[in-house]
């Protein structure tokens, strides 16, 4: 197979803990040159996925400057999202960008419009789509199997697991806490399975109670409540167009066992779906409640080792298959915009106290 050869800009957790993984394991791309605003991670990934003619960059416009790069991901920080994502496509590149798309919604426009302009490909790093349950509920989804869904949560809470590396804190670099970076998975899959992207208005509460406490007990270690310039926790609640409703919860730090990220619960005229002891669909057959628990994990195969394709993996194939092949996207720009759209009018409603109304 052709190997498509592409350039890696952010050499950081994401870069390590799933693309180049999953790159690696792909085996049809070519990671030809990194570039990080660290040197060493940079040379630290060409070393570990590279090969001895890779090229190592600091500024991510001479990367953008080799001919021979057909794609780029961008894995920096939210902050630089879109000005690199444009700036790649205008150098002729696809991109994968990781998730939040961009820290606003005029920033992710203007990426929208870009690949429109450019004719490349641009798709976001919504992997949770990709889960053995998430392309099993879409499909109960499409099929109807729901009826028409009126009400749903989308799930991003955390107990106490504030990400303590990098500049998640940092409202300028990311433009928010557990909102725009776990809730915009929770909303995307939950906007994916309602194949409902027509927003009405929006509504939300966006607090920042916990994060100066001492006592944190907190997963990720000891945060530091002097650069914490984000919320904690954020709540939306959103109307659709043809009259839906979806709450969205979203925290990295709240009193409550009822944890659930990267989730979405379902209630439709025909049934209903959540992801909360494994996927679950419910309904009423033959006059009885019942409940549905597809076997996702093993094909009921007895010596199945388990090793079913990662969601990590499918977003790679899915990128090349666009790429060299011209199949559909899973994860659309246009999708991952509205996205964008809802989360930043939830915290502007947190700001003014005002619903937010879409045109
Ligand atoms: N899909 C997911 O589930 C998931 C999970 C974690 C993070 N992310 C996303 O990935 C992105 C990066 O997060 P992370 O955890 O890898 O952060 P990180 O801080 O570990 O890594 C980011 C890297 O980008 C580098 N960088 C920053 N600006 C740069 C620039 N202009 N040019 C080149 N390199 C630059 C930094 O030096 C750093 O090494 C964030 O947007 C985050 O939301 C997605």
């Amino acid at each position: 197979m052709e190997k498509v050869r592409i350039g890696i800009i952010g050499c950081g957790g994401i870069a390590n803990g799933k693309h180049l993984p999953a790159i690696k394991r792909n085996g049809n791309f070519e990671i030809v040159a990194f570039c990080d605003l660290i040197k060493e991670r940079a040379e630290k990934a060409k070393k570990e996925y590279g090969t001895e003619s890779s090229k190592v960059f600091t500024d991510y416009k001479e990367l953008l400057a080799e001919k021979d790069i057909t794609a780029v991901y961008v894995l920096t920080p939210n902050k630089s999202h879109a000005s690199i994502s444009i700036d790649a496509m205008e150098a002729d590149k696809h991109v994968m960008c990781e998730k939040p798309m961009a820290k606003t919604y005029t920033d992710a426009k203007k990426m929208v419009e870009t690949a429109k302009k450019t004719g490349k490909i641009l798709t976001i790093g919504y992997q949770n789509r990709y889960r053995a349950d998430s392309t099993y509920l879409k499909r109960a989804c499409t099929n109807d199997d729901l009826g028409e869904i009126y009400y749903a949560r989308a799930h991003a809470v955390r107990r106490r697991a504030v990400p303590t590396w990098g500049v998640f804190l940092n409202e300028e670099e990311q433009g928010g806490g557990p909102l725009i970076d776990i809730g915009t998975h929770a909303l995307d899959l939950t906007l994916w399975m309602m194949n409902n992207y027509e927003v009405e208005s929006v509504t939300g509460s966006v607090y920042r109670k916990l994060a100066d406490q001492k006592e944190q007990g907190n997963a990720f270690g000891e945060w530091d409540p002097s650069v914490f310039t984000v919320e904690d926790s954020a709540f939306g609640f959103v109307k659709m167009k043809n009259g839906a409703t979806i709450h969205l919860e979203a925290s990295w730090a709240l009193n409550t066992l009822d944890v659930d990220e990267a989730k979405v619960s379902l209630c439709g005229t025909k049934a209903g779906a959540d992801m909360k002891d494994g996927l679950r669909i419910n309904r009423v057959q033959y006059n009885k409640q019942c409940v549905e628990k597809p076997d996702l994990a093993s094909g009921g195969v007895a010596f199945f080792d388990g090793k079913s394709e990662k969601d990590s993996d499918i977003e790679q194939k899915v990128f090349y298959n666009a790429i060299t092949k011209g199949e559909e996207l899973v994860v659309k720009p246009e999708q991952a915009l509205v996205v964008t759209q809802v989360l930043e009018a939830i915290y502007e409603a947190g700001r003014t106290g005002k619903t937010v109304y879409f045109d």
